[in-house]
C-alpha cells in the first residue's frame, strides 16, 4: 500500500475550496492549510459559506486554534448549538446536539443510560462487542487480502450498533445506507431528507413496540427513561437514534481507520502494539488527535462578542475546526508526528465542554475492542505495495481504503 501521492494537487487548494467540497473531500493533506490558517488567521471570517441553509449577509468564521476552540465550546451562554437543529436537525429531528441550556440538560440526562456500555448489557457488553468484530473478520479472513476499510471499519460498529438496538443484522446495510445519505443534507439535500423520512418510517413502529413491551436493548432503555416523571416522545427516540445512526456510520469507523492506517505505516509501531496490548488506549487517543473523525462542529453566536479580539456580531456561525486544533504546535509538540508516547494528549476529538461526546466510552470500548481483534486474527497484516491509501475528508476524516495482506491466524 504506497502513500498518498496527492500533495502536489492540492497546492492551490485554499479553505473556502475546501470547504465547499463537502464533508468527505478527496483531499489527503488539508493540514498544510490549517497550519497557515492558525498562523496567519485563527479567526477567519468565511462570511456566505455556512451550508446551503444559511442566508447571504449572515457572518461566519472558521477557528483553527487550540485555545480559542475550547473558550467557544466552554462558553455555551454566548456560543449556541441552535444552528445545529437548523441545519443537520433538519434530517435527524430535535436531539441534544441542537439543543442549549436546562433543555440540554433534561435531554442528555434521559439520553445517557442508552450509550453507557454497562447500562445496556451489563458485564456481557464486551463480549457482544467481542462476538461482532470476529464475525466480521470471519466473513473476509479466508482470502488472506483486504480492505480493511470496506471489509471491517465500516461493517463492525454498525453491526454493534444493529445488535444494540436489538434489530435483525439484515437491517444492517440499509441503515448504514441511510446514515451516510443523512451526511449528504447540504450537498444533496434531496438524498439527506429522503433517508430521514426513509428511518422515520422504519423506526417509528419499532419504537413502538418496544413502549409496548420493553426488553433490555437500547431502545427499550430510551422508551422508558424518565426525569421528573416525563419520557421522551416516540418522535424524539426516533430523532436520537438518527442522530447515533450518523455517529455509527461516520465517526467509529474512520477512528478505526485511521488507527489501522497509523500502524500499517509503520512497522516497528505495529510491532511494539502487537506485543504489548496496553498500548492499545494510547493508541486509539493518539488516533483521535491525529485526525479526528468529526473535523469540525458549529455554534451560532447568540450576542454580539469577540474570539481573541476579533469582532463577532451577534447571530454568526462558528465553525469550530477540532481537526485543526488538534494540530496545533502551541498545545502539541510536534503535533504532525504520530506518536502514542505523547505525553498529556489533551486532544478534542469528542470536543469539549457540556456536548462532549455522551457516546466516547462505546466508542472506545468498540475500538479497543477491534483493534485487538486484527492484532490477533491477523498475522503478518501489511500494505498492499500494489494499492494506495490515502486519508481524505474535511468535516469528517479518515482513509478512503485501507488495502492490506495477511496470514489468517
Ligand atoms: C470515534 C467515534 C466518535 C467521535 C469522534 C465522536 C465525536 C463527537 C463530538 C466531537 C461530539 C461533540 C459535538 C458538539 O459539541 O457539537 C459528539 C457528541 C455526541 N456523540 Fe459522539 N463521537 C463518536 C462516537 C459516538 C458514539 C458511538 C455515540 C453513541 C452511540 C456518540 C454519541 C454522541 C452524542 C449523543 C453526542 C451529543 C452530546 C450532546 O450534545 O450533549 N458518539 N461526538
Amino acid at each position: 500500500m504506497a502513500m498518498d501521492t496527492t500533495a502536489e494537487i492540492e497546492t492551490d487548494l485554499d479553505i473556502i475550496k475546501l470547504m465547499s467540497m463537502g464533508p468527505m473531500a478527496p483531499v489527503a493533506n488539508p493540514h498544510p492549510i490549517y497550519a497557515a490558517l492558525r498562523d496567519e488567521h485563527p479567526v477567519f471570517n468565511t462570511t456566505n459559506f455556512a451550508g446551503a441553509m444559511e442566508e447571504s449577509g449572515h457572518q461566519s468564521f472558521i477557528i483553527t486554534r487550540y485555545d480559542d476552540v475550547k473558550y467557544v465550546l466552554r462558553n455555551d451562554k454566548i456560543f449556541s448549538n441552535e444552528i445545529n437543529q437548523r441545519t443537520i436537525g433538519v434530517v435527524m429531528g430535535p436531539t441534544v446536539i441542537g439543543m442549549d441550556g436546562s433543555e440540554h440538560l433534561k435531554h442528555r440526562t434521559l439520553i445517557t443510560p442508552s450509550v453507557t456500555p454497562r447500562a445496556l448489557k451489563g458485564d456481557n457488553f464486551e463480549a457482544v462487542v467481542e462476538k461482532k468484530a470476529h464475525d466480521t473478520i470471519d466473513a473476509f479472513i479466508a482470502s488472506g487480502v483486504a480492505d480493511l476499510h470496506q471489509d471491517f471499519c465500516f461493517k463492525f460498529p454498525l453491526a454493534v450498533f444493529v445488535s444494540l438496538l436489538g434489530l435483525p443484522s439484515d437491517d444492517l446495510d440499509q441503515v448504514h445506507r441511510w446514515g451516510i445519505d443523512l451526511t449528504l443534507i447540504a450537498s444533496d439535500p434531496e438524498k439527506g431528507l429522503a433517508a430521514s423520512e426513509h428511518l422515520l418510517n422504519f423506526l417509528t413502529p419499532i419504537v413502538q413496540k418496544k413502549r409496548e413491551n420493553p426488553g433490555s436493548d437500547m431502545i427499550s432503555v430510551l422508551v422508558t427513561a424518565q426525569i421528573n416523571g416525563e419520557k421522551m416522545s416516540d418522535y424524539e427516540v426516533v430523532s436520537f437514534l438518527r442522530l447515533l445512526v450518523l455517529a455509527g456510520a461516520e465517526t467509529t469507523n474512520h477512528l478505526l481507520g485511521t488507527a489501522c492506517y497509523a500502524l500499517l505505516h509503520d512497522a516497528d509501531l505495529m510491532q511494539r502494539v502487537r506485543d504489548d496490548r496496553s498500548l492499545v488506549s494510547a493508541l486509539f487517543h493518539e488516533a483521535m488527535r491525529w485526525e479526528a473523525p468529526i473535523g469540525t462542529i458549529m455554534r451560532n453566536a447568540l450576542e454580539d462578542t469577540e474570539i481573541s479580539g476579533v469582532a463577532v456580531p451577534k447571530g454568526s456561525t462558528i465553525l469550530c475546526h477540532i481537526g485543526a486544533a488538534n494540530r496545533d504546535e502551541r498545545q502539541f509538540k510536534n503535533p504532525d508526528a504520530f506518536d502514542i508516547d505523547r505525553q498529556d494528549n489533551e486532544h478534542i476529538g469528542f470536543g469539549y465542554g457540556r456536548h462532549y461526546c455522551a457516546g466516547s466510552h462505546l466508542a472506545k470500548l468498540e475500538a479497543e475492542v477491534a483493534i485487538n481483534a486484527i492484532l490477533d486474527r491477523l498475522q503478518d497484516l501489511k500494505p498492499d505495495p500494489d494499492r494506495v491509501s490515502r486519508m481524505i475528508g474535511f468535516s469528517f476524516r479518515g482513509p478512503e481504503s485501507i488495502p492490506v495482506t495477511f496470514k489468517p491466524a
